[in-house]
């Protein structure tokens, strides 16, 4: 499974991405909005950082004005990828973009039969929303394992399966066990899937017997 990273935050990204484990990147409105810097700014700089998939969002709601956004975000970067809303407008657009080999993301997706709009329409991504569905007492990673199966029963279907809204390392691990293609994680969550308190534990105990020793490996 690939991992995104879910923020706009440019120090947050390059501290994650010294592992080089970043496949891509996620970014939303909200968390634009949290950087109080311009959009193409912050986005530029991720894609001098990470040069995997960039999702920038539009934010017209009419498929006429997507589609203008598109061609403006497009410009910023060679990787990035045009996210959508799924609705009417979005998949409209959507097909109008796959149709120019453009790739995108339809993002805000809740059921199956939405990420089987956003696949006929040929999006390069469909992001189902594991979290927001959990908080709303739908189980996120049903929806996932339930995307995985149709998806799977109709192989001309390409779209990639993106699951966002991770609140945790359980949801990391429960969709990975479901197939999904990728995950977009919080920097939050990503710092929390390496971490165990039997590794440190047993660092501790390995380090203080190993400087018992005297020794030094040179
Ligand atoms: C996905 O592309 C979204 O940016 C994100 O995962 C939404 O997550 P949230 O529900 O925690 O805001």
């Amino acid at each position: 499974m690939k991992i995104y990273i879910d923020s706009s935050d440019i120090k947050e990204i390059k501290e994650i991405n010294k592992t080089k484990l970043v496949d891509g990147i996620t970014t939303n409105p909200s968390l634009i909005a949290k950087q109080n810097k311009n959009i193409k700014t912050i986005l530029k700089e991720i894609c001098n950082e990470i040069k995997g998939p960039v999702s920038a969002e539009v934010t017209a709601v009419d498929c006429e004005g997507m589609l203008k956004e598109a061609k403006i975000l497009k410009k910023i970067a060679k990787n990035i990828v045009i996210k959508l809303p799924l609705t009417f407008e979005g998949l409209k657009a959507c097909k109008e973009l796959s149709a120019k080999g453009i790739k995108t993301n339809v993002t805000l997706c809740f059921s199956v039969t939405q990420a089987l709009m956003a696949a006929k329409s040929g999006a390069t991504y469909v992001s189902p929303f594991i979290g927001r569905l959990d908080d709303i007492g739908k189980s996120g990673v049903g929806l996932i394992q339930d995307i995985r199966k149709v998806f799977d029963n109709y192989k001309d279907l390409k779209t990639k399966i993106l699951s966002a809204s991770i609140r945790n390392v359980d949801h990391v691990k429960e969709v990975a066990k479901a197939g999904s293609d990728i995950a977009t994680i919080p920097p939050k969550v990503f710092h929390e899937m390496y971490k165990h308190e039997l590794t440190d534990k047993g660092l501790k105990i390995f380090l203080d017997d190993w400087n018992s020793t005297n020794q030094k490996i040179s």
